[in-house]
């Protein structure tokens, strides 16, 4: 297909040596005027593929962030003039005839600045954000993402459906957003966290295969990771099992990988939750750092030590760290504590006449039996530190992963993380409930919908913390990327799972009514995944926030800092919508002014 170049008839930074001699017209804005004398100002034009540089005639009155298009030669410039960090480097446009097709005021910020600018001003200014390069950048690499996965979605024989945004509570664990119905009076659609009810429903339907681009809504603390709106690439499919489904979304990954970096990515490790949670002490493993907890329960059996008489001992050996100062020690014990723990142990290997020596607030405790013991196991160097933490299992083991990413956060490890390296990790097999109320009932982790695993469905009334679940998280660098589940097809089994939740049959069909009613109707066993795109682009674009990724983000609280979103509503609109009935509402004034709040967005 022929490109529709409009008043233009090649873009900036596609002019190339196959032009050289031909006159032609390129649009965009004016990067940056230079005047050399003689006359001659050069005029680097941009546009989104790059820029050019165009030779003018002095005092044309034109400025930065004017809209030209310019006309001219393209030649070669002399030797001494190339530019190779252009592509465009080593022509220019001669002889140029400007047409200014617009005048720009002066930017508020300087666009592709190397210092940095203050993101709530971005973001108050996002139209001119956007026209930097790395927001072009990121933009046009979300733009690529979301094609690829729709191709490979589509060949897979998966069908793109949309489902409603005014709809009914979804069970995802969030607080919802609400949209007050006019027609309704005091009735209200719930904007959906999740497709999640939606497709299986399709599912019921016979849909066999469903994908889509969903747009998800959440009302949860922003952050890095988080936005009220965010993008799922949201998959279900039917007679399909665990096992396929984490196959389906490997091989998306595998061509998305492919299309984006030109190779594949590393093969994806599987490992359960319980195996993430003892190696790792997370449910978000970064393979790219190589630390393990190691568990050292078994040779501090009769030890005298109290620090390492727990019911498990864990231990961390950081390499190289020994030098980490005392206060910076006492920050980890500190954070140890403040994760619900006793405290941690540390020990310092260093070297004595009679060899390797362990300096640690316990050491004239430590007998030769404990000294053999850590030696044995973790087989430290000299300038080396052990971490230990003696407690439950998997409270030390998550306190160990806590201070261990205080740590590197900190550039107290000698572990550089690869910037550049994306190290995927299946974690499987997770806890149908993560905790136990005060009413004694089970709280779900995922949705009431996930299967638990077979074997353990006697536990689901009795000892519901022992239930695993046929739930799986797709886990990048670190970030949760996307979870699913095999979902309860079964009536049996999802009644089982509301009594565990506490939840009575006439609740749950209060709540999920429509839906349990569907599955009596013949529903297919069935499984999906919802992969979170804007974590995904993010970490792809190495950066370090989805807000790089998102066109028009909200800041941390929430706030759309160049619209002044949300404002108060008329009263009368609130009035007509049946939320007030009387006379209290405000005015329709906006609640803050964008110029405000500088301090808005941090994290
Ligand atoms: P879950 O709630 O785990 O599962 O969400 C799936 C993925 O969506 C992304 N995500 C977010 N991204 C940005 N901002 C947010 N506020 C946000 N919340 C979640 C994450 C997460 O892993 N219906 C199920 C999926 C399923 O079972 O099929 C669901 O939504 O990357």
């Amino acid at each position: 297909m022929t490109v529709a170049y409009g008043l233009r008839d090649v873009y900036c930074g596609e002019i190339n040596d196959g032009h050289v001699g031909a006159v032609v017209s390129v649009c965009g804005w004016v990067a940056r005027i230079r005047d050399h004398g003689e006359h001659l100002v050069f005029v680097d034009l941009r546009d989104h593929t790059g820029q050019v540089q165009c030779v003018v005639e002095k005092d044309l009155n034109i400025r930065p962030e004017f809209v030209l298009k310019m006309t001219g030669t393209v030649s070669n410039r002399p030797n001494e003039n190339f530019n190779e960090k252009l592509a465009t480097g080593r022509l220019e446009l001669k002889d140029c005839k400007i047409e200014v097709l617009n005048s720009s005021e002066p930017l508020p910020f300087p666009l592709n600045s190397k210092v940095g600018v203050d993101e709530s001003l971005r973001l108050k200014y996002r139209f001119l954000d956007i026209r930097s390069d790395r927001m072009q950048k990121n933009l046009r690499l979300r733009h690529k993402i979301v094609q690829t996965i729709r191709n490979s979605m589509s060949s897979l024989d998966f069908l793109e459906v949309d489902t409603p945004l005014l709809w009914m509570p979804t069970p995802e664990g969030a607080r919802e957003f609400l949209v007050p119905s006019r027609l309704q009076k005091g009735h209200f659609y719930s904007l959906p966290q999740s497709p999640q009810i939606a497709k299986q429903l399709l599912m019921v339907a016979g849909i066999d295969r469903y994908f889509q681009i969903a747009k998800c809504l959440r009302d949860e603390d922003l952050r890095a990771d988080r936005q009220f709106e965010f993008t799922q690439l949201d998959l279900e499919a039917s007679f399909v099992t665990q096992n396929e489904i984490i196959q389906i979304v490997t091989s998306v990954i595998r061509e998305l990988f492919m299309n984006i970096f030109g190779h594949e990515p590393e093969p994806i490790e599987t490992i359960t939750w319980e195996e993430a949670m003892s190696l790792y002490g997370t449910d978000k493993p970064d393979l790219r750092v190589p630390l393990r907890i190691r568990d050292l329960t078994q040779y501090f059996k009769d030890t005298k030590v109290n620090a390492l008489k727990g019911v498990s001992v864990q231990a961390l050996l950081l390499k190289k760290a020994a030098s980490i100062s005392r206060a910076k020690l006492d920050e980890f014990v500190a954070i140890a504590k403040r994760n619900g723990g006793k405290g941690l142990l540390w020990i310092r290997v260093t070297e004595d006449q009679n060899g390797l020596n362990l300096d640690s607030p316990i050491s004239k405790f430590l007998e030769d039996s404990d000294k053999s013991a850590l030696i044995n196991s973790l087989n430290p160097e000299v300038g080396d530190l052990i971490l230990i933490v003696s407690d439950e299992k998997l409270l030390s083991c998550q306190i160990l992963h806590a201070v261990k990413s205080f740590a590197i956060s900190q550039a107290l490890v000698d572990i550089l993380v690869p910037e550049d390296q994306y190290r995927f990790i299946w974690v499987t097999d997770f806890p149908m409930f993560e905790s136990v109320d005060e009413q004694g009932n089970a709280v779900a982790a995922h949705h009431p919908f996930t299967m638990p695993n077979e074997e353990d469905l006697d536990l689901l009334l009795s000892e519901p913390l022992k239930v695993r679940s046929s739930a799986y998280d797709l886990v990048l660098n670190g970030w949760e990327l996307g979870s699913g589940s095999v979902r309860i097809h079964q009536r049996d089994i999802q009644e089982r799972v509301f009594t565990a939740l506490g939840m009575s049959l006439d609740e749950a069909y209060d709540r999920f009514g429509f839906m349990l009613n569907a599955f009596r109707f013949g529903a297919p066993p069935h499984a999906g995944f919802g992969l979170g795109l804007d974590r995904l682009v993010a970490i792809f674009a190495n950066e370090p926030s989805i807000r790089e990724v998102i066109a028009f983000p909200k800041s941390q609280s929430g706030i759309d800092l160049m619209t002044s979103s949300p404002t108060a509503v008329d009263k009368k609109i609130l009035k007509e919508l049946g939320i007030i009935s009387g006379e209290k509402a405000g005015g329709g004034t906006k609640v803050k002014d964008g110029e405000t709040l500088k301090s808005e967005v941090s994290n």
